[in-house]
């Protein structure tokens, strides 16, 4: 069959003649200006880093666009050579090339920067403000080149976006590993990612940007839900009604804008603040929040009559959230449950907006005088905090969002630490909730996409999925019922809910028997004709995938959270057991420097292969965390592992022995 113009543009990668400049298209959303930060040699070094991509005879022009590219945006995107075709996941058929894992792994690449899906489409930026798929249009052009020519005897090196090239491998070999943002510890602050990127040496990946595994805001409905639902469960005692019980939080951004769409599926009253219209009706027009309300009086009003008539309802409020706590402690209206997204791991630029401002004159204010801003902010956290605890004081359950929110407000001075003065007076989401109630028994976020592009093979594998879920619940130990229901409910309410953006994917919470059971039922669906072929994979923020000192590992008491050999170990397992592709990275979901996480990508076609890979990789991807986890002591764990190791004879893990708390303290005493 000849080649139609997207498959021959894949081919060429790098057109022989310099494309016309293409317009700045002021209808997509566009990443902001990065900071100028790169010295006059520095800035000669970037442009010469673009140029190595060109024959000697285009410099010239070519040095012209990109340095006004570095002066404009801060960044050399490469804007000229961005594809004319529709960015999205096509069919895998549709991809030219001699590996199917290869063109699932373009299938993939091309999801994460759809329109419909990624964040900043032109700056190939897929979520989070910076989480990149490449650095510029050249990189990805010239990705997708290797991976339609490579063949299964290959492997793809990619380095923070750059192709290094295919390098001679085998079968069984991931087909691509990818590294993002992979720094000499001591080089890793966030000015460094600055002056790095802007020098065209390395990318922030995220978790699933530069691993490309991003699946749209489904995955983000599902993990806010499971922590909301949680949350309430930890707080209704003796399976108290939860019905009429108020959830107060801020932000309805990218991935905030899920908090009051999962308030309303766990079943209570949600008010979530937003500073920023635009953003607040963005989430009403899509229905993720019934209501905006813009007056203070109107919302206490409002809210004590959901409480009275015990409504299931989601209430944005347009202004900002420090006035909300202090509005509804004058008021005494009980809060059950609190917490915040904000963006407090970008506090100084526009993160958070402080109490007292205006949306536009904080918008003013961080460019002009950002010290003074600062000041706002912290003055800002300082009350937010105090409001914080006065409701604390009458029983409302607060948790850090993994926002940074416990962070920032300590350092500016905000009365936030415990008694100890080491820890915060209140938990982190994953501390109280994801923590011990899922990650610790395996449980996290299984995706799969399905390579066909057929809506009907998505309802397929989903009616797959939850058979295999009930048919595991029946046997399922009392200590793992409640997720296995949250799932099965959860998968049977997915179509209803219309939950796909983007490539035709799903995710769940599934424990490695859970996982490896679904995946071995699809293969064999895929064997029999029944589906098309299925790409698994999983958020980073799992189980094993990363190693975060205060979000995924922060339930980790035994000091070893500062460590990351989990993540590490990890990626490497996978991919000597059969993964597709591997990433490691440097920095997602919190930043820089404070995190690494990691990943995998499987194709499922319906071989003997795949069904092998699908069984030994699941199962150390969940197990080597699980293992980790119970080394820390982590009671669940070593109930999982436990578990685990009955079912896998070939599985020896090391057991912690507890000390007697109370001998211990005695013998602590008698020898300081
Ligand atoms: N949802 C999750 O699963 C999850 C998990 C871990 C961490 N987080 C963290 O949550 C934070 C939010 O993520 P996002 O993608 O939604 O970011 P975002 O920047 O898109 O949204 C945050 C929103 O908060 C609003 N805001 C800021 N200050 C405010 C204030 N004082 N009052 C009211 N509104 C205010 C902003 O206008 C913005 O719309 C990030 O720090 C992220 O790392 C989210």
């Amino acid at each position: 069959m000849p080649l139609n113009s997207f498959q021959q543009d894949i081919l060429k990668a790098i057109p022989c003649q310099i494309p016309p400049i293409k317009e700045y298209d002021l209808e997509v959303n566009h990443a902001p200006k990065r900071k100028d930060i790169l010295s006059m040699e520095e800035k000669k070094l970037a442009l010469k880093n673009a140029l190595r991509y060109f024959p000697v005879d285009q410099h010239k022009e070519l040095a012209a666009d990109f340095l006004e590219e570095l002066h404009k945006y801060g960044r050399i995107y490469m804007y000229r050579y961005r594809p004319d075709y529709k960015m999205y996941a096509r069919p895998i058929s549709q991809y030219p090339g001699k590996s199917e894992q290869a063109k699932a792994i373009m299938l993939m690449i091309q999801n994460n920067l759809d329109y419909a899906v990624a964040q900043h489409p032109h700056e190939l930026i897929t979520y989070g403000g910076n989480g990149a798929v490449f650095q510029n249009w050249i990189q990805y052009r010239l990705t997708m080149k290797y991976l339609a020519e490579m063949t299964d005897e290959q492997t793809l090196v990619m380095y923070s976006g750059h192709p290094m090239g295919l390098f001679p491998s085998h079968k069984n070999a991931p087909r691509v590993v990818v590294t993002n943002g992979m720094m000499i510890p001591n080089y890793s602050k966030p000015d460094d990612w600055e002056k790095f990127n802007a020098m065209g040496v390395t990318q922030y990946g995220q978790m699933t940007a530069g691993s490309y595994m991003y699946i749209g805001p489904q995955g983000i409905v599902h993990g806010t839900t499971i922590t909301v639902l949680n949350a309430i469960r930890k707080i209704a005692k003796n399976r108290e009604d939860i019905t009429g019980k108020l959830f107060v939080t801020a932000g309805l951004g990218g991935m905030s804008g899920a908090q009051p769409k999962a308030g309303n599926i766990a079943g209570v009253i949600s008010v979530t603040a937003e500073v920023n219209p635009k953003a607040a009706q963005t989430r009403h027009s899509q229905g993720w929040v019934d209501e905006i309300i813009t007056d203070l009086d109107e919302l206490a009003a409002r809210v004590k009559q959901a409480k009275d008539k015990k409504e299931v309802v989601s209430i944005a409020y347009l202004g900002n959230v420090v006035d909300v706590w202090e509005k509804f402690d004058e008021e005494n209206i009980y809060v059950d449950l609190g917490s915040d997204q904000t963006s407090l791991h970008n506090p100084w630029a526009g993160g958070y907006y402080p109490a007292g401002l205006s949306f536009e004159e904080a918008n003013e204010l961080m460019a002009e005088n950002p010290d003074l801003f600062k000041k706002y902010v912290q003055e800002s956290l300082r009350r937010h905090a105090a409001s914080v605890n006065q409701h604390t004081s009458k029983g409302t359950y607060f948790f850090d969002y993994g926002n940074a929110f416990l962070l920032e407000s300590s350092r500016a001075g905000a009365e936030i630490m415990a008694d100890n003065g080491i820890d915060f007076k209140y938990p982190s989401y994953i501390q109280d909730i994801l923590g011990p109630m899922c990650f610790d028994f395996g449980f996290g976020p299984f995706r799969w996409v399905c390579a066909s592009g057929n809506p009907e093979d998505l309802e397929k594998t989903d009616e797959i999925a939850c058979q295999v879920l009930e048919n595991m619940m029946i046997n399922s130990p009392a200590e793992i019922q409640q997720q296995m229901a949250d799932n099965i409910q959860w998968i049977k309410g997915a179509q209803q809910n219309k939950l796909v953006v983007g490539s035709q994917a799903r995710i769940l919470y599934a424990d490695a028997e859970g996982r490896m059971k679904i995946a071995e039922a699809f293969n064999e669906a895929i064997a029999n004709g029944e589906i098309g072929p299925v790409v698994l994979g999983r958020d980073h923020h799992d189980v094993s995938g990363t190693d975060s000192p205060y979000r995924e590992t922060s339930n980790i008491y035994d000091g070893s959270r500062f460590t990351a050999d989990m993540a590490i170990q990890n990626v490497i397992g996978d991919s000597f057991r059969g993964a597709t592709w591997v990433s490691i990275h440097n920095g997602g979901g919190v930043g820089w420097g404070e995190v690494i996480n990691g990943g995998f990508g499987m194709l499922l076609d319906g071989s003997d292969d795949a069904k092998r890979n699908l069984r030994m990789m699941l199962h150390w991807d969940v197990n080597n965390g699980i293992a980790r986890r119970n080394w820390a002591r982590n009671e669940n764990a070593i109930f999982a592992i436990q578990r685990a190791m009955e079912a896998e004879p070939l599985l020896k893990v090391t057991l912690p022995n507890i000390v007697d708390e109370e001998q211990f303290e005695s013998f602590f005493k008698g020898n300081n």
